[in-house]
């Protein structure tokens, strides 16, 4: 939910942490600040809003340093404010931290220290943290690293800190529990960061730290412990994505890049995995566990909000394919419910970032009860794709845009490729049918690429419709979750209030909003469910709804029907969600954008949610 950057090393290490806290800005915007080591001094700088607000603040103010540590915030505890914002600094001054994550038993650490007269100038839980470990410094008379092992053994929650102290002229003390941590290794120099995007334009090799990891960094060292104090040799791996993967390529902005992307992204989901004319599906993780997936009592799938949505249209998909129960919860709901997990379950996870706070602790929870988990993510290296037994990255490339687009595609890609294979080797499929869907699979790439060669049309209805006040999206079928999608990314990027429902679910309600100011979006695809989605169709037209639809290029009944239509090209009803997701993808962004939204930094949204 923050971004976090340090460095160590030779260079000046201010224009690093800023380039880099403008790269993880996704994460959380609401404030940012920097802590600088220079000549045993300790500069502090922060600011409520994003980071160019900072950058602007800085100007005259004494950035050299060798040393610095960053942070981009999304609020957690306490309002966004310059006081709350990172860096915080503990009470005698000397130490300078920031912190990603939630410390769930601050509120009684933070009376035991008022007992014992420290004062606090902020709301967080991090100040709180700082001012534990100082005290425990004080206490024990031990280094600043010892105190923070001793900290860290007795705080709740999630954390990614690293901390500087002015004693310490070149070194960052970094650990972490469940916020991710990503350590660049350079010539004589380190750099620390939430994710790859601030470090790749220095260095590709890099190390993930552990749930439960310190690092000890200088610029030409790093030491990794567990909290035992237990040296652990770093494992260093190199980066396969490059810096124009992180820029916006010539779009506006990220989101609308990233929808343009699809092609590609879909096309290197598919790659080496999809092989059509020889009808096969390789994907090592599926093929290694095939017996773990074909013989599963119940396949449950935890996700949120559009990786939820994946998860809909998972179900409808291994159920017809592999006849293999689906059970779709939200992972919020599921790690708080008793829920009934048995040895036999297979869980599948869904994550764009790998780092959604509710799935992963579902997962835990779920791998103590001894379920298979299998992980569907698009973040290499993140959390559940750490934690799960198996499984398979989407290879979207890095997501900027908060609204999750060409993640979900990759999700859809993966997961009906799981389908396939996990039908083949049932026998569950025929061999017709799993060839034809092959082939569909495969020419879905060019397919999205038709439909984004039509986005001008898209973008004129969109505009139409830019000042209603609430939205109805209706599917059937396969569609329905894409209903649920299309009113999601509306939502979260227009501010509009959007419904997505069954579409025969109309009648049970909803139909009571329908008048001549709705506008709602029907999912109206060819497929067994057509000549009843075109019967709702009526049923709103006879109440003056506004009806815009999704159509196949050849469906001239739907489009008489509809105030203004988008078609798309004709494919299976199970390819179809990665082609009927398109269009609303690009109505949210132009509906968006008509109304001046800063579309990639909605409000109160950050891109990967950490915290519960
Ligand atoms: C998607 O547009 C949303 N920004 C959000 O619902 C997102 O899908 C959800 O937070 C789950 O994130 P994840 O896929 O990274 O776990």
């Amino acid at each position: 939910m923050c971004g976090i950057v340090g460095y160590t090393g030779p260079r000046q290490a201010y224009p690093i942490i800023l380039k880099g806290l403008k790269r993880l800005e996704y994460r959380g915007y609401d404030s940012s600040g920097v802590a600088l080591l220079h000549e045993g001094k300790l500069n502090v700088y922060k600011k409520k809003g994003k980071v160019s607000e900072l950058e602007e603040a800085m100007i005259g103010k004494d950035v050299v340093g060798h040393l610095a540590i960053g942070h981009t915030r999304w609020a957690t505890h306490g309002e966004p404010s310059d006081r709350n914002a990172h860096p915080h600094t503990s009470a005698n001054g000397k130490i300078a931290m920031i912190h990603n994550g939630i410390i769930e038993n601050y509120a009684l650490i933070k009376q035991d220290l008022l007992k014992k007269g420290y004062t606090f100038t902020s709301d967080t839980d991090t100040e709180v943290l700082l001012n534990f470990i100082e005290d425990i410094q004080k206490n024990n008379d031990c280094t600043i690293e010892e105190a923070l092992r001793i900290a860290l053994k007795r705080v709740t929650g999630a954390y990614c800190i690293l901390l500087i102290e002015e004693s310490n002229p070149e070194t960052i003390i970094a650990a972490r529990k469940g916020s991710p941590l990503v350590i660049g290794i350079g010539k004589g120099e380190h750099f620390l960061a939430s994710d790859a995007s601030p470090i790749i334009e220095y260095t590709k090799e890099v190390v993930y730290v552990n749930d439960y990891e310190l690092a000890i960094v200088k610029p030409d060292e790093l030491i990794l412990k567990n909290l035992g104090n237990e040296k652990i040799t770093p494992y260093i791996t190199k980066l396969d994505m490059d810096l124009a993967a992180i820029e916006k390529g010539g779009y506006e902005h990220f989101m609308l890049k990233e929808i343009f992307e699809q092609p590609s992204t879909i096309f290197d989901c598919l790659r080496g995995r999809l092989y059509a004319k020889e009808g096969l599906i390789k994907m090592s993780g599926i093929d290694e566990n095939i017996e773990h997936l074909i013989n599963a009592n119940r396949i449950m799938i935890v996700a949120c909000g559009t990786s939820w949505h994946a998860g809909l249209v998972a179900e409808y998909i291994i159920e017809e394919l592999c006849r293999i129960p689906v059970e779709v919860e939200y992972a919020s709901e599921f790690r708080y419910r008793n829920p009934i997990i048995n040895k036999g379950d297979v869980i599948i996870a869904i994550s764009q970032s790998g780092e959604t706070a509710d799935t992963l602790v579902a997962l835990e929870k779920a791998k103590e009860n001894g379920a298979f988990i299998f992980g569907v993510v698009n973040a290499v290296g993140s959390s559940i794709a750490r934690i799960s037994n198996a499984g398979a990255y989407t290879h979207s490339g890095p997501e900027i845009g908060v609204a999750s687009t060409k993640a979900f595609t990759g999700q859809l890609a993966v997961l009906i490729m799981m389908a396939l294979s996990i039908a083949k080797h049932k026998k569950s499929i025929s061999d017709e049918r799993y060839s034809s869907l092959l082939n569909e699979l495969e020419q879905i790439p060019e397919k999205v690429e038709a439909i984004l060669k039509n986005s001008e049309n898209i973008k004129e209805i969109s505009e139409k419709y830019k000042n209603a006040s609430d939205f109805l999206f209706l599917g059937r079928g396969y569609n329905f979750p894409i209903a649920l999608e299309g009113a999601l990314k509306l939502k979260e990027i227009s501010y509009i209030h959007a419904e997505g429902y069954p579409a025969a679910e109309m009648k049970h309600g909803p139909i009571a909003l329908v008048d001549e100011n709705l506008p709602v979006v029907f999912i109206a695809t060819k497929d067994p469910y057509h000549e009843k989605i075109v019967s709702n169709m009526q049923e709103i037209k006879a109440r003056k709804g506004k009806i815009i639809s999704i159509v196949n290029e050849d469906d001239m009944i739907s489009r008489e029907l509809s105030n203004d239509f988008f078609s798309i090209p004709i494919t299976d009803e199970i390819t179809a969600p990665l082609l009927t997701v398109i269009p609303l993808q690009l109505m949210s962004y132009y509906v968006g954008i008509s109304k001046g939204i800063d579309v990639d930094k909605p409000r109160n949204l950050a891109k990967s949610v950490t915290v519960e």
